[in-house]
Parts: structure tokens; sequence; C-alpha cells
């Protein structure tokens, strides 16, 4: 069978990772890149455009990559959707809640296999983390994600990033939903530096309610000069796992610590290149599947903009104890 053929929309940090390590994988090639900045795409491919039509039109693909900003979100995915091309979309799904929303129907209807940017849940460490906690439901869930401002000029604008809630915290609010089930209630409150950036807000801590008991803590702020903390703690009878980027630390009495031994990108790539030459692999976070954490993510900035709890839907009895796939 000849290599996937994967087409990228957006050139910028997140399309190179993904044309880098797919560009590791035996079975799939990147054939084409597309983005309106002059320069971006040719820097990654030979067959460079500047929109997603033309590069539809001119290249024959297996399948789209899409990695634009939130704000650009859609009219990627339609033009895909309309030539019956399997997805991978970058997190966060949408500015909002309404387009992805819409999106997700789309998809369904399409019956395109998906994947989608929340890698987290790639990490070898993530999967020790979940097996921890099948018999020791968590009781405590307290994520941070606290760091400087990214580069990208639309990062501070609220109306093209939706700000740091949605760009970021978004996949430790995956990672509460994976380990510790469904939320059902949030509140939040923000607020804004003079020393930061942009019209978003710089700082947010909120709370979240789990189905199954639980309960959780969220604070962000994007005011630092570097990174200094991301990552969740998740505390259950006798026990507490922290998870960062780089390991896992358990305490259960004992302390031991296990550093992450994969790559996320390369096993969420592969496991989405997989699915679409039709092998029977389903990637972890499907479109609908982070649909459910993108709605979480914008009831926190609902939270936030509003100052009043938000209340979401009661899952189905079979997810009430977890979310993991
Ligand atoms: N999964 C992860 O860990 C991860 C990491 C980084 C970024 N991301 C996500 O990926 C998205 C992009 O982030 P980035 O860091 O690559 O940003 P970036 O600014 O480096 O790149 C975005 C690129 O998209 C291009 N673009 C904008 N509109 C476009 C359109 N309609 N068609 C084609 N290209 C378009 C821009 O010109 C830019 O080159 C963000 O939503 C971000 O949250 C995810």
């Amino acid at each position: 069978m000849p290599p996937t053929r994967i087409g990228v929309v957006g050139a910028g940090f997140i399309a190179g990772r993904h044309v880098e390590s797919l560009g590791s994988l035996p079975d799939a090639v990147v054939v084409a890149v597309c983005d309106p900045e002059p320069g971006r795409a040719a820097a990654l491919s030979d067959h460079a455009y500047p929109d997603v039509h033309q590069m539809l039109d001119r290249e024959d693909l297996d399948a789209v990559y899409v990695c634009v900003p939130p704000y650009a979100h859609g009219e990627p995915e339609r033009a895909a959707l309309a030539r019956g091309l399997p997805l991978f979309v970058e997190k966060p799904l949408g500015l909002d809640l309404a387009t992805a929303t819409a999106l997700a129907a789309e998809i369904e209807a399409a019956g395109v296999p998906t994947a989608t940017g929340y890698h987290w849940r790639y990490f070898d460490t993530v999967e020790r983390a979940a097996d921890l906690l099948a018999d020791r439901p968590p009781r405590l869930v307290s994520a941070s994600w606290l760091d400087r401002t990214p580069g990208s000029p639309w990062w501070a604008v609220r109306d093209r990033s939706g700000g740091q809630l949605l760009e970021q915290a978004t996949h430790l609010l995956d990672l509460c939903r994976l380990l510790a089930g469904e939320v059902t209630e949030v509140t939040a409150v923000a607020a804004r530096s003079p020393g930061g950036r942009g019209d978003i807000d710089h700082v947010a801590a909120g709370t979240l309610r789990f189905a199954a008991g639980a309960v959780g803590a969220l604070t962000t702020s994007c005011l630092l000069p570097r990174g200094h903390r991301v990552g969740l703690e998740v505390v259950a009878d006798g026990l507490v796992l922290a998870i960062t980027e780089r390991e896992l630390v358990i305490d259960d009495g004992e302390r031991r610590t296990v550093p992450v031994g994969v790559d996320p990108f390369r096993r969420e790539d592969a496991d989405f290149v997989a699915a679409v030459r039709g092998e029977p692999v389903t990637p972890r976070v499907p479109y609908a599947e982070a649909l459910r954490s993108h709605r979480l993510t914008v009831a926190v900035a609902e939270a936030a903009a509003t100052g009043r709890p938000v209340t979401l839907p009661a899952p189905a009895p079979a997810s009430a104890g977890g979310a993991r796939t």
C-alpha cells in the first residue's frame, strides 16, 4: 500500500512538529502545506499554497491536518470534508462552542476518521496514572498552567485565541476528564494585569465538580518570563500523582518518579495515519471526544467572563466514572 498522502493547513510551530513526526513514519508523507503568510508553507514543503482551496484543488490527498489558530477553524475543516478527507484537527477546536459543535455534526455525517491534538493522552505516564487510578477513584484534581505568553501575534488577542484557558488549559481539562470523569459544574474568576500582553485575561482560577464525586481546582497565568509549572496533581485515598510533560511522580507513602518514555506527537500521528489506512486503530481523542473537552473549556471561560457558575449536561451513566478512551 503506498504511503498516506497528507496536506497540512497552517505552517506555524505545531504544523512543523507534525511534519517532523509524520516524516519519521514509514507509511505517511506530507505532500503539501498551505499558509497565507508568505514563505511559511514553503519552509515546510516544496508544494506550498496560500490557502486550503488551492491546495485541495491541485493535490491528490488522503488526509488533512488543520494546524491553524483558534479563530481560523471552520473553513479548512469544511473544505476537507467536502472532499471526504479524514481530518486531524489541532486543539482548541475553535474560538467558541458553536463552530466546533457544527463541525462535529458535519464530521459525523461524513463518517471520516478524525483525531485531535490533545496529545497528553499519549504520554506513557498518563496511561500509568490512569491504571493507578482504576481502583482508587480520584477525590481531588489540582491543575496549573503557569507560563509565559507565547510569541504568536494572535495569541494575546481575545477574539483570535480565546485566551489562555482555550489555548493551553484545555489540555489539562482534557486530562481531568480522562482521569476523574465528566464535570457537571464549574466556577471561575479571571483578571488582567497591566504587565500582561494584549486584551486577554492574564490570570484565572476555577473550580470543577465531577459527576463521580471528585472536586477540582484550576489556576492559570501567562505573566511569567518562562514556563514555571504546567501539570496536574490527582489525589486519591492514600495516593497522590503529579503529572507533567516530563514525568509522573507517584507517592503512596513511597515516592518514585517515572520519566516520560515516549514521543506523544509521534504516537498520536501514527494512530491517525493507521486509522486513515483502515487499520483497526481508534485515535484516542477523535473529534467527538475532543468536543467534550472543548465544551468543558468553554464553560470555564464563560464562568470566568460572567462570574457565574456554569452547569454542564449530566453524563450518560456509562461514562459517569471516567472518560477513558
Ligand atoms: N497540541 C499541542 O500541544 C499544541 C502546541 C502548539 C500549538 N497548538 C495549537 O495549534 C494552533 C496553532 O498554533 P501554532 O503555535 O502553530 O501557531 P503559529 O502562529 O506558530 O502558526 C499558525 C499558522 O497558521 C497560519 N494560518 C492562519 N490562518 C490560516 C488559514 N486560514 N489557513 C492556513 N493557515 C493559516 C498562520 O499564518 C500561521 O503561520 C493553536 O490553536 C495552538 O493551540 C497545539
